[in-house]
C-alpha cells in the first residue's frame, strides 16, 4: 500500500526519493509524486501511474535541492488520479500521508466553513489544511513565536482531533532545512547516513543505504534535518536483510525467485530449532516461557489475512491432531469486531507476513486488551505485530516482494507444524516424538523434497499456460488439501485475474458440482492421505460430468492418472509436510497463466502486499 520516503542531507534530494519510490513499488501503489524544497519554493510533481512516469517528466528537476519527501499512493479516497496523489499542498506547508484519517468529513466541512478549498477527494488534503489552519491560527496569535514551534503545536491539536492511523511527512516553507513527522499506528523507519538523514515507511527503501535504523515510536511528533533526527524514544538497531536480498538474481519476476527460494527458506525456518532426537524439545528463542504458556493453554484462536489466513486453517488440522488442542481459526477483519470468548487459558496467535496488516495488528490488540497470551508469526522482526505480540515465533523467509505471497506461506507452515508437534509432546501426547503423520525427521527432509518438486517447475508453468482461456478454474481438496485447494484459488485470482474458486471436495455436491461442464477445469488434491478414497469418489462425479480434471496426486498412483485428464505426481509424504508440498505446483500453476497472460506477476493490478487500511 502506500509509501513514503524522506531524505535531507548534503545530497540531491531527488535520485534518492526516487530510488526509494522505486524499492516500495512492491507494496502495490497506482500514483506517485515528490515535493522539493528550496529554501523559499516547494516543487512539486505528481504522477498517475508508475514511479518511472514520475521519474520521467521530472528529469530535468532536482539538480539542487537537497530536502524532500515522496510517496506512492494506494487509492481509498478518491480516484487514482494526478489531483489525488501526495503531496498535498496547503498553504505553507505540503505533506504525505499513509493510512487513513476517519473522521475526515467532518473535518473538511468543519474547515470549508471557515473558508477552506478543497481540490481533491482525499482525507490527506484534509489533514493538510488542518495543520494549516492551525498553523496560521497559532501564527496570528504568537506572531513572535519561533516557526518551528508554532508547527509543532498545531501538529500536536491537529493530532488531538484527527481520528485513525497514520503516518505523515510534512515540510514547511516557514522552516527551511527540516522535516516534521508522526507516526501513529503506521511505520515509519528513519536512519542517520554519512551525508544526512533518511526516512521511510519500510526499510526496503533504506537497507540500500544503511543497516543501522530506528523504527520511531507511536504518538511522538519528530523533525529531521540534514545531521540528525529529534525525537523521544528513540532506539537504532542494526538489520540483518541486506540490499542483494532484494534483487531478482536472473528470474524474470521477485515471485519467481521466491517460489524457488522455498526449499532454502524453509530450511532457515527450522535451522537450530530441530530436536536432537525423536524425544527432545524443539528449540525456540524463549524456551521457558514457551513451555508455560503451552502446558497451560486450553484455547487457541489463529487469526489471519490472506494467504497468511490459509496457514491458519491448515494449522487447525495440525493442533487439533498433534496438540489436542482446540483451535479456532478466524479472518482477523471478522475476528475483531465479533465478541471472541477470552477466558483464562485462551492463546491467540497471530499470523503476518508483513507484520503491518491493519485489522490482523487490531485482532492482536483486542487480544492483549484482554489479557489473554498471544503470539505472533512474522517474517518482518521489527514490524509492529511482532514488536507487540507476547511471544514470537519468527519465520526467516528474508524480504518477500511478489505480491502473492509463497516463500512466506511454506515458511509460516513449516513453523506452526513444527509448533504443533512440539506443543503434543509438552502436553504429553505422542510423547515417542513420533508419528505416522510427521516426525522431526519428515520436517528435516523437506527443503530436499521441495528441490525435487521444483525440478518439475517447467511442466507446472506449461500446464498454467494452457488454462489462460479457462472461463473458471476450481480447486478442491479435504483435509488439509482443503486451505491448499483456496490457497490455490487465491495465487491463481491474484495473479490471472481470472475467476477462481476452491471448496472441501465434501461440499462439492452441494453447490460448486453446477459449475461443471466439458470447459470447466478443475484442480482436483489427492494425495494418498487418509481421504484419498473419498477424494477419488469426487473425482469420478467430476469426471462423469465431463469437467476437465487436473488430479495433483502422488508419484506412481496409477489409479488417479486413469481418472484424471492430466495428472502430476509429487514425492509420497508425511500427512503433516504434504500442505507445504502440494502448494508448489499450484504457485506455478498460477504463475504459468498469468505469464501467458501478459499480466504484472509481483504487482498485480489492485492488489498490496502490505494491507495497512482496514
Ligand atoms: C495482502 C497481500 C497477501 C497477504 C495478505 C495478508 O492481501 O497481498 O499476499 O497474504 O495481505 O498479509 P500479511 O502480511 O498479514 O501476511
Amino acid at each position: 500500500m502506500c509509501g513514503i520516503v524522506g531524505y535531507v542531507g548534503q545530497k540531491t534530494a531527488l535520485p534518492i526519493l526516487l530510488d526509494g519510490l522505486k524499492r516500495l513499488e512492491y507494496r502495490g501503489y497506482d500514483s506517485a509524486g515528490f515535493a522539493l524544497f528550496s529554501g523559499s519554493n516547494f516543487l512539486i510533481k505528481r504522477n498517475a501511474g508508475p514511479v518511472e512516469g514520475l521519474a520521467d517528466i521530472s528529469e530535468d528537476l532536482g539538480k539542487t535541492e537537497h530536502l524532500g519527501i515522496a510517496h506512492t499512493r494506494w487509492a481509498t479516497h478518491g480516484a487514482p488520479t494526478e489531483i489525488n496523489a501526495h503531496p498535498h499542498r496547503a498553504g505553507e506547508i505540503v505533506l504525505v500521508h499513509n493510512g487513513i484519517i476517519e473522521n475526515y468529513s467532518q473535518i473538511k466541512e468543519r474547515l470549508m466553513k471557515h473558508g477552506a478549498q478543497f481540490s481533491s477527494q482525499t482525507d490527506t488534503e484534509v489533514f493538510a489544511q488542518l495543520i494549516e489552519h492551525h498553523r496560521k491560527l497559532l501564527t496570528n496569535k504568537t506572531p513572535k513565536e519561533n516557526p518551528e514551534s508554532i508547527i509543532l503545536a498545531a501538529l500536536k491539536t491537529s493530532m488531538s482531533e484527527v481520528e485513525g492511523h497514520y503516518a505523515i511527512l510534512l515540510m514547511s516553507q516557514t522552516v527551511p532545512g527540516k522535516i516534521f513527522g508522526i507516526q501513529n499506528g503506521a511505520p515509519l523507519v528513519v536512519s542517520k547516513l554519512k551525508d544526512g538523514c533518511l526516512i521511510a515507511s519500510d526499510i526496503q527503501a533504506i537497507i540500500p543505504y544503511h543497516n543501522e535504523v530506528c523504527f520511531l515510536p507511536q504518538g511522538e511528533i519528530f523533525i529531521i534535518d540534514s545531521g540528525d533526527i529529534h525525537c523521544k524514544n528513540m532506539h537504532f538497531e542494526k538489520i540483518d536483510w541486506s540490499a542483494d536480498k532484494v534483487e531478482k538474481d536472473g528470474f524474470e519476476s521477485f515471485m519467481l525467485k521466491e517460489v524457488f527460494q522455498q526449499p532454502l527458506v524453509v530450511a532457515d525456518s527450522l535451522s537450530g530449532r530441530l530436536p536432537i532426537d525423536s524425544k527432545a524439545p524443539f528449540i525456540w528463542d524463549h524456551q521457558k516461557s514457551h513451555e508455560v504458556l503451552w502446558k497451560n493453554a486450553k484455547r487457541l484462536y489463529l487469526i489471519a489475512c490472506g494467504t497468511s489466513f490459509h496457514a491458519a486453517m491448515t494449522a487447525k488440522y495440525f493442533f487439533e491432531r498433534w496438540a489436542k488442542i482446540d483451535c479456532q481459526v478466524d479472518i482477523a477483519s471478522e475476528f475483531r469486531y465479533r465478541d471472541p470468548i477470552f477466558e483464562p487459558g485462551t492463546v491467540v496467535g497471530v499470523i503476518s507476513q508483513s507484520g503491518e496488516t491493519a485489522d490482523t495488528l487490531a485482532a492482536l490488540r483486542l487480544a492483549n486488551a484482554a489479557g489473554v497470551s498471544t503470539f505472533s508469526i512474522c517474517n518482518v522482526k521489527n514490524s509492529t505485530i511482532s514488536r507487540e505480540s507476547g511471544f514470537q515465533y519468527p519465520t526467516k523467509a528474508g524480504p518477500e516482494i511478489g505480491v502473492a505471497s509463497t516463500k512466506a506461506f511454506t515458511s509460516q507452515l513449516t513453523i506452526l507444524c513444527a509448533l504443533a508437534l512440539d506443543i503434543g509432546r509438552l502436553r504429553g501426547i505422542n510423547q515417542s516424538g513420533e508419528n505416522s503423520d510427521l516426525s522431526f525427521h519428515a520436517l528435516a527432509r523437506l527443503p530436499h523434497d521441495l528441490d525435487r518438486i521444483l525440478k518439475q517447475s517447467e511442466i507446472f508453468i506449461n500446464m498454467g499456460a494452457t488454462l489462460k482461456d479457462q472461463r473458471i478454474i476450481l480447486f478442491v481438496g479435504r483435509g488439509t488439501m482443503y486451505p491448499i485447494a483456496l490457497e490455490g484459488a487465491l495465487k491463481f485470482k491474484e495473479l490471472t485475474y481470472l475467476p477462481s474458486e476452491g471448496f472441501a471436495a465434501g461440499e462439492l455436491k452441494h453447490g460448486p458440482i453446477a459449475y461443471i461442464d466439458k470447459d470447466v477445469s478443475i484442480v482436483v488434491l489427492a494425495p494418498k492421505d487418509e481421504w484419498y478414497a473419498k477424494t477419488i469418489s469426487n473425482l469420478e462425479e467430476i469426471r462423469a460430468r465431463g469437467g476437465h480434471i487436473i488430479a495433483i496426486g502422488t508419484e506412481g498412483d496409477t489409479e488417479t492418472s486413469k481418472v484424471a485428464n492430466e495428472f502430476i505426481g509429487l514425492p509420497e509424504a508425511a500427512w503433516g509436510t504434504q500442505p507445504i508440498l502440494s502448494v508448489i505446483p499450484l504457485q506455478l500453476l498460477a504463475y504459468g497463466c498469468a505469464k501467458a497472460l501478459g499480466r504484472n506477476i509481483d504487482k498485480p493490478r489492485n492488489l498490496a502486499k502490505s494491507v495497512t487500511v482496514e
